[in-house]
């Protein structure tokens, strides 16, 4: 899977395919099963690597969960290192020679805290902490290293206007201000079995909201309004704080970002890099950004096996809800053919999921139906594989984090 043709600057952004086009080439398969249309994914690439304008983007390995597609990502310039969502995760991708490893979220693993102080290495995966509470954590299990521990500080990003009455935002990190960060600086810094590596703040709010919701224009503008003023008391706070923690160790990597603000955070003078992963798929809730837009990447196709009616054709399975707070957006949608929608009582089912519009008359027992996720790599946790579609042909089928017998989060 070259990357080298993958992302000429400049290309137009690639088609959405049709459902006809689809069906000839899976004609010989199966449903169910998932895709990935390489086309779609490295027109994406390009279109995060224009928006990111010469920062260098770590990869979100969460959002993608396939191995080799993580690494024909990286063999592409503009793009470098991942950044993980488990410690087992880490040290199993750093096993497979991944080196430059963030991981981005506190681990409560003692026996993959343990694993780590043992490997052998130059770079191993960079730790997540935000508290002396996760210093002690690390240090109990991890024993005695016999180099030091290498630890990301998190910054909390949320935006609290009205004083403070008013908070928006991911409840992640309790740091926010440069004292808060500096002091936790000082206190790694004082530890001999660790090492200040990176610093990261993850606006959640900014990033990973939608701000053109359908059907919906007043709350559309209301979400651009709370982006824009976050955004702006963000930079000036993430710059102090680089500074306060930079005046105890000097800390290389400065990390923000995500496929929703790839094109803002960079713009931050502090921010070494920034980091996408969902953009690759492009998944159902990333249709509705202002600023940017994507060509669905990722589906995957059911068969019909029911037609209780006229207007209905009923699917197997197919209910894959998303993570986050519960309602429709979090459900996959049909996507081809086009004219389909869930059945509103039954959504989508852990066996069956009915589908309804105008294209379900003529859907017949064995047709396949394409579907969207809402998310980007929870998917995979769904297929052990996926075929890879390039041009007019699939040019591979390859294994999933599930598929190769991993189940993460
Ligand atoms: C710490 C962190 N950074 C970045 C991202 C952005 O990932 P994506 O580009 O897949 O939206 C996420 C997503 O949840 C995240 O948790």
């Amino acid at each position: 899977m070259a990357a080298t043709d993958v992302v000429r600057p400049g290309a137009p952004p690639a088609r959405e395919r049709a459902y006809e086009e689809l069906e000839q080439l899976f004609a010989g398969v199966d449903a169910p099963f998932a895709l990935v249309d390489l086309d779609a994914m490295w027109s994406n690439a390009r279109e995060l690597l224009g928006r990111a304008a010469g920062r260098p983007i770590r990869v979100a390995s969460k959002s993608v969960r396939c191995r080799s597609l993580l690494a024909a990502i990286l063999e592409t310039p503009g793009f470098h290192g991942l950044m993980t969502f488990t410690l087992q995760e880490s040290l199993w991708l750093h096993g497979h020679g991944f080196d430059d490893l963030l991981l981005a979220y506190p681990t409560a693993d003692r026996t993959a805290l343990a694993e780590l102080a043992r490997i052998e290495t130059e770079r191993p995966p960079i730790l997540m902490v935000d508290s002396v509470d996760h210093l002690d954590y690390i240090q109990a299990a991890a024993g005695a290293a016999g180099r030091p521990i290498r630890v990301c500080l998190e910054l909390d990003t949320g935006w609290w206007p009205f004083g403070g009455r008013l908070k928006v935002g991911a409840k992640r990190s309790p740091l926010r201000t440069p004292g808060q960060a500096q002091a936790l600086a000082h206190e790694i810094v004082s530890r001999p079995g660790f090492e200040l590596a990176a610093l990261m703040g993850y606006e959640a709010h900014i990033a990973g909201v939608g701000d053109r919701p359908l059907d919906r224009r007043l709350q559309g503008h209301l979400i651009r309004l709370m982006k824009r003023r976050s955004a702006a008391e963000l930079a000036e706070r993430r710059a102090a704080v680089v500074d306060a923690v930079r005046q105890v160790a000097p800390v290389p990597i400065v990390n923000g970002g995500g496929t929703g603000s790839v094109h803002t955070t960079r713009r931050e003078a502090v921010i070494t890099e920034v980091t996408a992963g969902s953009g690759f798929f492009a998944p159902l809730l990333f249709d509705r950004y202002a600023d940017f837009s994507l060509t669905p990447a990722a589906m995957f196709a059911m068969p019909v096996v029911r037609r209780p009616s006229g207007g209905v054709a009923t699917l197997l399975g197919g209910g894959y809800p998303a993570s986050g707070g519960a309602g429709r957006d979090r459900l996959p949608a049909p996507y081809l053919p086009r004219g389909l929608r869930l059945d509103p009582q039954e959504g989508g089912g852990e066996v069956q999921t009915p589908v309804i519009g105008a294209a379900a008359a003529s859907l017949r027992i064995g047709d396949r139906v394409y579907l969207r996720h809402a998310k980007a790599g929870e998917l995979c946790e769904r297929f052990k594989a996926l075929y890879l579609v390039r041009g007019g042909e699939i040019v591979d089928e390859v294994p999933t984090y599930r598929g190769e017998g991993r189940t993460e989060l």
